[in-house]
């Protein structure tokens, strides 16, 4: 049996943080020197053909040409959730939980023993994950757990436990381009899950806007919205920037933070003199456990 479709997305982002690291280093959004190297060997030597510029730009095109901007929102989440987990772990919270971690590097590049970290995937990535780690670092480094769980199916809590997660310390959860491969009632799940971790937790997480799945707006990404949303169906769920702030609530979570494109641009794009658009397709929500 193939890999499972949302499986097959973990790879672009990736590829996105990995490329750029080209950028000179004054021009450079996000620094992640492990990036290329975690992704399958064949991406990483299409990545490292972009120090052609060309094919750079036709890299680059092929993303932005199904939703423009989106090459640059991924940039800029990959720098903020980055961000966000160096301070949570400045702040003293011993552990990271990242959901749906794909081929994410927060866990072995910001975090450290005795921070425990725990990545959580679909099977069939945590063990391409397993072999490309131990392939660049010898070993899945002792700190780091890697959880196979099917958040629409299986029982993340049990997994957790079975792993030595504490629900009784504070936990900085990172659940980025995720939810939308999930349905609602998996999303509330996991909210519930998550609503029983301990006060002083943080969570940072990404939403699809509801107007693009329901069609309404398609924020000039008509190609992403036909293949995803219609024909593949497997961008299932989205939010209303103005009600996540309840839905997280339900579930003992205050929201702290919501940014989209244009706020992404203002922090990371502009100090750097790259104006480049910035998609609004999703956005990025913090919140913590009172
Ligand atoms: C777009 S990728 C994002 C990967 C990573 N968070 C990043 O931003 O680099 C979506 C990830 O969610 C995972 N995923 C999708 N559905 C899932 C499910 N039901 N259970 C666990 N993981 C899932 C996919 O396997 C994939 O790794």
């Amino acid at each position: 049996m193939g890999r499972p479709p949302a499986a097959q997305t973990a790879i672009g982002p990736m590829v996105i943080a990995a490329v750029e690291q080209l950028q000179p280093a004054d021009r450079r959004v996000v620094t992640d020197p492990l990036a290329v190297r975690f992704l399958p060997r064949v991406i990483g030597m299409l990545v490292r053909a972009c120090r052609w510029g060309w094919w750079r730009r036709k890299v680059v095109a092929l993303t932005d040409g199904k939703a423009p901007g989106l090459w640059a929102e991924m940039v800029c989440r990959k720098r903020y959730l980055d961000d966000q987990v160096r301070a949570a772990l400045d702040a003293g919270i011993g552990q990271l939980l990242v959901l749906g971690a794909g081929f994410d590097t927060r866990g072995y590049r910001l975090a450290e023993p005795p921070v425990t970290v725990y990545e959580i995937d679909l099977p069939a990535n945590v063990a391409t994950k397993r072999a490309r780690v131990t392939a660049v670092l010898g070993a899945v480094p002792g700190h780091v757990r890697l959880v196979p769980v099917d958040l629409g199916t299986e029982d993340l809590a049990e997994s957790l436990r079975a792993n030595g997660f504490r629900f009784d310390e504070p936990v900085m959860v990172v659940w980025e381009a995720v939810t939308q491969y999930l349905t609602e009632a998996a999303v509330r799940r996991t909210l519930a899950l998550l609503g029983t971790t301990a006060p002083g937790s943080r969570l940072a997480v990404t939403f699809v806007r509801q107007d693009f799945l329901d069609g309404t707006n398609t924020y000039q990404a008509d190609g992403l919205y036909q293949s995803f949303v219609r024909e593949r169906r497997i961008w299932l769920f989205g939010q209303h920037p103005d009600q996540v702030a309840s839905l997280l609530a339900e579930h003992g979570w205050t929201e702290r933070e919501q940014l989209g494109g244009a706020e992404l641009r203002q922090r990371y794009l502009d100090p750097v003199g790259r104006g480049q658009p910035v998609s609004e397709l999703e956005r990025i929500v913090t919140a913590e456990r009172a």
